[in-house]
């Protein structure tokens, strides 16, 4: 695996594959956990080259101290990166990505409307910049998200659409821990007794699955499952054409966010 901190650097290590190849990028904020490894893995499995971005970007964070808590540890990504069959790790710097003077910002309304769009203002502007900027850089044919992060899944769609990008996006399954919390970058802010409580909401959208397959209300059954736990939302969308019931909550600091397909077999 190579390593790019640049996107000079990276753009010359991509040129020899400008024709015929299938450049698969995985966009990242590190921290890698097996939702990480799902998708380069996926990406491997279709694409060469496969490029992750590894930038904490700080425009998608409307709260400072939610950024400086954001977990980082390069070293322990490079090796999982490397283990999990990343070409080329992209790892620039902020002041290259988003250098003095930068003004131009990618404001996605339709799917990045409600939800999160309500509970954290900016955030998918700060998204779809950084992604239009790293699909831009990377060129990419094929790009790879977490159904997790499944309105960010759809902001991103929306852009592609509206802007006739060239570009495929492929979307993996959430990876649970035996316990059925999402793997999140998140989780490790959760002290014990946390994540115990953090358990209610992959608990609760199992209640609301099994209430919509019953053709009862599966927001009032999740919402029931939450004991202990105070949500910002638990709704129903459609994301691209799914119903989809999603739930973000507060356990102590830290704000989990998690979904199921209510079509889910
Ligand atoms: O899902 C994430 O980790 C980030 O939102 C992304 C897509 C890498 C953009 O910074």
């Amino acid at each position: 695996m190579k390593a790019a901190r640049t996107i000079g650097e990276l753009r010359r290590l991509l040129q020899p594959f400008r024709t015929g190849s299938t450049i698969g990028l995985v966009p990242t904020m590190g921290a890698f956990h097996g939702g990480h490894i799902a998708l380069f893995r996926a990406a491997r499995a279709t694409c060469d080259p496969v490029v992750a971005s590894l930038f904490v970007n700080p425009t998608q964070f409307g709260d400072p101290a939610d950024l400086a808590a954001y977990p980082r540890d390069e070293p322990r990504d490079v090796r999982i990166a490397e283990e999990s069959g990343v070409d080329y790790l992209f790892a620039p710097s902020i002041d290259d990505m988003f250098p003095r003077g930068h003004a131009t910002w990618i404001d996605v309304e339709g799917a990045a409307l409600g939800l999160e769009g309500d509970f954290r203002p900016g955030h998918f502007r700060g998204v779809a910049t950084v992604c239009l900027k790293l699909f831009t850089i990377v060129r990419p044919q094929v790009a790879f998200f977490g159904q997790k992060d499944v309105q960010q899944v759809a902001v991103i769609r929306q852009m592609v659409r509206d802007l006739n990008l060239e570009l495929d996006i492929r979307v993996v399954p959430t990876v649970r821990d035996q316990d059925g919390l999402a793997l999140s970058s998140r989780n490790v802010r959760l002290s014990a007794a946390e994540r115990e409580r953090a358990l209610a909401i992959p608990r609760a959208l199992g209640a609301g699955r099994a209430a919509y397959r019953l053709g009862r209300d599966a927001v009032a059954a999740a919402r029931a499952a939450l004991a202990g736990v105070e949500p910002d939302y638990v709704a129903i969308a459609d994301f691209d054409g799914r119903p989809t019931l999603a739930i973000a909550a507060r356990v102590g600091g830290t704000r989990l966010i998690d979904n199921i397909p209510l079509d889910e077999r």
